[in-house]
């Protein structure tokens, strides 16, 4: 099924006091104008919030004055940090994560290129995530986003109803294999996966995340009520009490439904942009397309809840 999203969800900006919204595709994704987030009232966290839950993935140009301090402090305005499933975090701000590619890097996997939701093996994965752009190639490096509600909305009654009782298994299985088989840096997220290639045994931490988590494959926003499609071909590995062969046809289906290019937004970066999504309304993808040039990122991840 292809489908266009007229009619199943409405990305038009609402009216907002202390700031204004434009949106980027009709399927999700706004840019949010007039705030800087190291100087952020009350009033601003508020409206930013409801941005967020309403168009899914939103970004912020010229945060000029937001460092890590700045990053974490606007972070935890929506609840603790995450457990990041990654990395160790950088000296001073543990939870402020750094994805970084040198110029010289050519690896032949990127942190997050799959398309997926972030740590959904965990058992309670993220819930919002925040992405801060230093540096970026002069082109390639955007990331994609696709509504997850959307997805789930353009379903027909019949199929809905098939799959609302389902859970879906959620494993670092098949991203853990595709790092161990790559050439990448070892001091990179991917490359410390990598370095297992040859162990005897798995550390106990990442056979934790092997083993992963089984969640609702349709999942409800705590916030908002709404449902969504939870899955994606990176991580969903399959379903609880099927067969591989059982699960594939439903989770081939619902992943070429939720990745048509109509439920999606493509966002080009730029230094100083600060984006936000929440893994609960949306999946994303970054490219592996600007080997020569590098890419300066930092990434803090929000504390979800399990997910119901
Ligand atoms: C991620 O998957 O969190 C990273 C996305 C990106 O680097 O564009």
């Amino acid at each position: 099924m292809r489908l266009h999203p007229t009619r199943c969800f409405d990305n038009a900006a609402h009216d907002y006091a202390t700031l204004t919204v434009r949106p980027l595709s009709a399927a999700m994704g706004a840019e949010v104008i007039g705030v800087n987030l190291a100087t952020l009232t009350d009033a601003q966290f508020a409206e930013i919030r409801h941005a967020l839950f309403r168009h899914r993935m939103i970004y912020l140009r010229n945060q000029v004055g937001v460092g890590h301090a700045e990053h974490a402090a606007f972070s935890l305005r929506f609840g603790p940090f995450a457990e990041d499933a990654y990395t160790n975090g950088i000296e001073g701000y543990p939870a402020v994560q750094p994805l970084i590619r040198e110029a010289d890097d050519t690896s032949d996997m990127v942190f997050g290129e799959g398309w997926h939701s972030d740590s959904p093996f965990l058992p309670q994965p993220p819930a919002i995530t925040i992405l801060r752009a230093v540096q970026i190639p002069p082109f390639g490096g955007d990331t994609t986003f696709a509504n997850t509600g959307l997805a789930y909305q353009t379903l027909s009654e019949g199929y809905r109803a098939l799959i609302h009782p389902l859970r879906i298994h959620f494993s670092l299985r098949d991203v853990l294999a595709s790092a161990q088989a790559a050439v990448t840096p070892s001091d990179s997220p991917i490359g410390k996966l990598a370095a297992t290639r040859n162990a005897a045994e798995l550390p106990i931490d990442l056979k934790r995340k092997v083993g992963g988590a089984f969640h609702p494959l349709v999942r409800t926003h705590p916030v908002t009520g709404g449902k969504s499609l939870y899955i994606d071909p990176s991580y969903g590995i399959g379903i609880e009490g099927f067969l591989a062969e059982e699960a594939a046809p439903i989770m081939g289906y619902l992943n070429a439904h939720l990745l048509q290019p109509a439920f999606s937004c493509r966002l080009r970066w730029e230094p100083d942009m600060v984006t936000i999504w929440d893994n609960r309304l949306c999946v994303h993808q970054a490219y592996n397309d600007y080997a020569g040039h590098r890419r300066e990122m930092y990434r803090t991840t929000v504390a979800g809840e399990i997910p119901q």
